[in-house]
């Protein structure tokens, strides 16, 4: 592309160095955050300002108002994630923004990440690791932590996409039974075994462990309540890698005070970073913020397919990953 051809582009957050350096090659970059300051509406507004394009992050708040105050110069939002629930869909549309998402190229390093929540919590990970930091540590001892095994244990998962079917697979390494509970039926190939409940009631009352892995969305908005937690079996493990919105905090927490639910293995909350307080307290849970995809080769992907997104919209053709 000739320099002064480039279309002008908005970076919300700091991206991996060769992300930024193909984004800086191919598009005059008119906004940056080299801080990697989360921003507010306001902020993303002013670095809107003058952009043919934004390429925003998981987080990057761009409900009804702020698409409504968008530029009108701004054409396409490339998402580096594959959650879109930061960004409103319906007010892109009626502005005539495209937005594109970055789908399939996280999904083996969430699913990592899912079946590590389930071995952290399942296994007393953080109480492990805090007994050794602290030099609380005065030995091996017969009754010392003793968690829950996950091998051969029954697995449910809601949403049985591409995340919640790597796990699966993945879970099938531990020879877990595997359930799910997901809008429809997925095809035999893809089921692979995994056992279908049209109804999540069923599925909770039998299964061990329970990994959350749906995207999140109006319709699934404190999914995990109290009435559900209810259906599981006491003793049951919670992990939560989808998103925070589909827990009910104040029914997860009381049930993990409770033993109700034996762990939680959390990587993802509601009004994050600014987690509920009250997991802190519960010694009972394994929390990491938000790293689902945090590897270098899934971060640099999603850069890449983001980008790609972007070349194919400006060069005339539809984005791959298009959404809205
Ligand atoms: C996503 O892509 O939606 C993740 O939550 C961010 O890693």
């Amino acid at each position: 592309m000739r320099e002064r051809q480039k279309p002008r582009l908005a970076l919300t957050r700091l991206f991996p160095p060769d992300v930024m350096a193909r984004a800086r090659r191919d598009y005059t970059i008119v906004a940056e955050n080299p801080e990697d300051v989360p921003a507010d509406s306001a902020r993303l507004l002013a670095m809107a300002s003058g952009a043919d394009a934004i390429l925003c992050a998981a987080g990057d708040p761009f409900g009804e108002d702020t698409i409504a105050a968008l530029p009108t110069s701004i054409r396409v939002i490339a998402t580096f994630s594959v959650g879109i629930d930061h960004i409103a869909l319906e007010a892109a549309r009626a502005r005539g923004i495209i937005v594109t998402n970055t789908p399939d190229v996280l999904t083996e390093s969430t699913a990592e990440l899912t079946i590590l929540l389930l071995l952290g919590a399942a296994r007393r990970a953080s109480e492990g690791e805090l007994l050794v930091r602290e030099r609380r540590w005065t030995g091996w001892a017969p009754t010392q932590l003793l968690g829950t095994q996950v091998s051969g244990k029954r697995l449910g998962i809601l949403g049985m996409g591409r995340i919640g079917r790597a796990v699966a697979r993945m879970a099938g390494g531990f020879r877990m039974e595997v359930h799910y509970h997901n809008r429809r039926r997925l095809a035999p190939e893809l089921e692979r075994g995994a056992i279908y409940h049209s109804d999540a009631a069923s599925m909770l009352g039998i299964v061990d462990m329970l990994a959350l892995t749906a995207p999140g969305g109006p319709g699934l908005t404190k999914w995990l309540n109290a009435e559900r937690i209810a259906l599981l079996k006491r003793g049951a493990i919670v992990v939560n890698s989808g998103r925070g919105t589909l827990v009910d905090d104040d029914a997860l927490i009381a049930a993990l005070r409770t033993g109700h639910v034996a762990a939680a293995g959390l990587d993802v909350y509601a009004n994050e970073p600014a987690l509920d307080p009250r997991y802190l307290g519960c010694a009972n849970t394994f929390l990491l913020p938000h790293l689902g995809s945090a590897t270098l080769e899934a971060r640099n992907a999603m850069g890449f397919r983001a980008l790609d997104n972007l070349d194919a919209f400006f060069a005339g053709r539809e984005p791959p990953d298009r959404v809205a």
